[in-house]
């Protein structure tokens, strides 16, 4: 698999993007040895793959204390604003188990700027790596989920955006948004979300149908910019699927 050629697998619905989605996270994480990071993406799509992960068929097979969790991006909003990525997937995932409280690194909001959360942030990824180069051949995710913006903007790289420029550093800060929510964000930046041994684009309904048909046209865009050192891989649902895709 290249860097950059997705596996693209069109699904039924959006229940069947989230089974799929949580077979790979769970293939990946019982995979991993003693310590797994899984990189959780925002926005509404990956909540059914959430709430499937802290339903009875989960949470028990779920190695609670082996898993890291880490945000691909986050709103500088605080934690228990409905906006809040980091919100939202503790409120449907990670306070369904028991996560132990060290596992948890959410992108802080409280900072006064988004290049001042970036740097912590950043700061506590390279001490949780261990290094301060990322080395291909040893990553820093085990899964990276991403979401796509019908502008085709992924975590918070959006289009013409200096952001998609960065190669150094491994987390920026986003004074303007892109898309609503029009708040300040912070975002990891190509290099460092393509530090995974799989990178999960979850795609779903009807509205990311255009977005979908640019991307596989191969239209520059954030979206299609993401790279992993791993494996690259596209679940869109039936919705969001352009026309003429088979449904597996
Ligand atoms: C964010 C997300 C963002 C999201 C896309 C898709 O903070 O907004 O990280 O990149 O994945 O905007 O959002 P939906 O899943 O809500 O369509």
């Amino acid at each position: 698999m290249s860097r950059t050629h997705p596996d693209l697998t069109v699904v039924a619905d959006a229940n069947a993007l989230a089974q799929l989605a949580a077979e790979h996270v769970m293939a990946h994480v019982n995979d991993a040895g003693d310590s797994v990071a899984v990189c959780l993406a925002g926005g509404s799509t990956p909540a059914r793959l959430y709430e499937l992960m802290a339903g009875e068929r989960y949470r028990r097979a779920i190695p609670w204390h082996r898993i890291h969790w880490f945000w691909g991006d986050e709103r500088l909003v605080p934690h228990d604003d409905p906006r809040s990525n980091f919100g939202a997937a503790r409120r449907l995932l990670l306070d369904h188990g028991p996560v132990p409280p060290g596992n948890i690194h959410a992108i802080p909001t409280s900072s006064a700027s988004a290049d001042e959360a970036a740097h912590l942030y950043e700061t506590e990824l390279r001490h949780f790596y261990g290094a301060d180069w990322l080395d291909p051949r040893r990553p820093l995710f085990d899964v990276v989920l991403m979401g796509v913006g019908p502008d085709g903007h992924t975590a918070s790289l959006f289009p013409g955006h200096a952001e998609l420029e960065e190669r150094s550093r491994w987390v920026v800060g986003v004074r303007e948004a892109g898309l609503a929510p029009f708040v300040p964000r912070v975002t990891l930046t190509f290099p460092a979300l393509a530090s995974t041994r799989e990178m999960l684009f979850l795609v779903s309904g009807h509205s990311k149908q255009e977005i979908m048909t640019s991307v596989l046209s191969k239209t520059d865009l954030p979206a299609t910019r993401a790279y992993a050192e791993g494996t690259l891989v596209w679940l869109v649902d039936r919705d969001a699927a352009p026309e003429q895709r088979d449904v597996a």
